[in-house]
């Protein structure tokens, strides 16, 4: 058996991405492990997102070659491939800075690993003896074979299971790499996402995170000569699926939620009373300048409907402090509207160049300084928001799904219907199941309760 190593940045799909390129190479013998001094082939599967993701890699690149160094003393080797956002940005450049990169590949062309892997094998073998450059494999296609279409099928059971319905991103805010790094949006037919879900189902999933840059934007194409496919019907028929308890969904955009989505909220039990709907700014002058297509109050509406048909649901946001020309105004108009939703959590974070993104062209970029103030005072007040969210859940019993051991021992730590992280203390063979737990204390980072037991 051949030892496989995948570090794994950036974003759920990724998460997605690093469990399929496990089950592709899976039949040509290699196992997960780890631990990266013992890697035959290891993958690092990158993020663009934010600034420094290249000084990251090339970092962690040179601690990887410094391990194959010492392997190959024990005439042993190790592959060491590159993929995600930024190998999909940088491509061959990566093979230029780091040239003991065997393969570079994009998000969209893992499928094609095994036959990488060979070339990269062959490649090895030709130049055995030599130092050479530019023998590494380069794919950041953006095939016309779906990478969906050649997967195989998981077969690694998780309680709480992802599943990528919907890829790239058409929506071009102008801060943003993703529509560059995972190209133009496309979404699965439903009938393959629906299998996907049954086989997840049958495998023990009793939780499906649907998964998208923009999943709400989900338009399957009809089946049949019957009607497309949006998201709001995916989430019902998967809700029909024997077997799963709980359905999520990530990452909406505001402008995608149609009164079908909202009704959903109200009408599918399964459906979790979380939503995480990205926000970015306060000021409608800098979601105009972020080219985000909402308005402050096109925001609140959505949320109103949402909080109507379903009151008890917690909201998630993200959001960007200091874009290029925010003021002082502008951002009160961000805590002011923190204040009025209070979040049951969130996440934020300084503005930052993207290269090739026309934010990164804008004149008015902000102080460092003044962003990091921002960002402090911003954070302190959804803390405080969050906090106070958990510390309402004492009292409550929760449906939790135990999905890991804790960090300490005899602990398990699962997730509340709301996203809350749940620590308890319990037996192992909880694992995986759905439990009553009384929540007894609330902290900043989630909340702490006992399992409920039936009387
Ligand atoms: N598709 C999702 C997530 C995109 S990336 C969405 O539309 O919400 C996740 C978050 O990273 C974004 O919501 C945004 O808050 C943040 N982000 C993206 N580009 C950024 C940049 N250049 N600087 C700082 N934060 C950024
Ligand atoms: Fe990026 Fe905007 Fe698309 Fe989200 S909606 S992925 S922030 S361009
Ligand atoms: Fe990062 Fe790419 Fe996801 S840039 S956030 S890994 S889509």
């Amino acid at each position: 058996m051949q030892k496989l190593f995948i570090k794994t940045y950036g974003c759920q799909m990724n998460v997605y991405d690093s469990e399929r390129i496990a089950d592709i190479l899976s039949p040509m013998g290699y196992g997960l492990t780890e631990n990266p001094d013992e890697a035959d082939l290891a993958i690092l599967n990158t993020c663009h997102i934010r600034e420094k993701a290249e000084q990251k890699m090339y970092s962690d690149l040179g601690r990887l070659r410094d391990r194959r160094d010492e392997r190959r003393q024990d005439k042993q080797d190790m592959i060491i491939a590159v993929g995600g956002c930024v190998a999909q940005a940088e491509g061959a450049e990566i093979m230029r800075q780091a040239p003991y990169v065997d393969i570079v590949f994009g998000p969209q062309a893992y499928h094609r690993l095994p036959e990488m892997i060979a070339r990269a094998k062959r490649a090895k073998d030709a130049k055995e003896g030599k130092v050479g450059k530019g023998v590494g494999v380069v794919d950041t296609d953006f095939p016309l074979e779906s990478k969906f279409d050649t997967l195989p099928q998981t077969e690694v059971s998780r309680a709480a299971s992802f599943l990528t319905i919907q890829e790239g991103c058409d929506k071009f805010c102008t801060y943003c790499v993703v529509p560059y790094t995972r190209g133009a949006e496309f979404s699965r037919p439903a009938g393959d996402i629906l299998e996907e879900a049954k086989h997840l189902a049958r495998l023990g999933a009793k939780e499906i995170t649907l998964l998208g840059q923009n999943v709400n934007a989900y338009h399957g194409a009809p089946i049949l000569g019957d009607k497309e496919w949006g998201l709001a019907r995916l989430i019902r028929a998967v809700a029909d699926i024997d077997g799963i308890e709980r359905i999520r969904y990530v990452t909406s955009h505001p402008s995608d939620m149609t009164q079908d989505l909202i009704e959903a909220h109200r009408d599918v039990p399964q459906l979790m009373p979380y939503l995480h709907l990205p926000v970015q700014a306060g000021s409608n002058r800098v979601l105009e300048a972020m080219n985000r297509k909402h308005t402050r109050e096109s925001y609140l509406e959505i949320l109103e409907q949402l909080r109507q048909v379903r009151p008890d649901i917690a909201l998630s946001s993200d959001f960007i402090v200091g874009f290029p020309g925010e003021s002082d105004k502008d951002f009160e108009q961000t805590l002011d509207l923190v204040r009025q939703v209070r979040y049951a959590q969130a996440y934020s974070f300084k503005y930052s160049i993207r290269p090739g993104t026309p934010a990164g062209l804008m004149e008015l970029q902000v102080p460092e300084e003044v962003k990091s103030e921002r960002l402090q005072q911003l954070q302190d007040v959804l803390n405080e928001h969050q906090l106070d969210f958990n510390k309402a859940s004492v009292g409550k019993v929760m449906k939790v799904l135990i999905e890991r051991k804790g960090r300490h021992v005899g602990n398990l730590s699962g997730r509340s219907p709301y996203m809350q992280s749940v620590t308890i203390e319990g037996n192992d063979r909880l694992l995986g199941q759905i439990i009553d737990v009384e929540i007894k204390s609330g902290h900043a980072n989630g909340v702490r309760g006992s399992v409920k037991l039936v009387s």
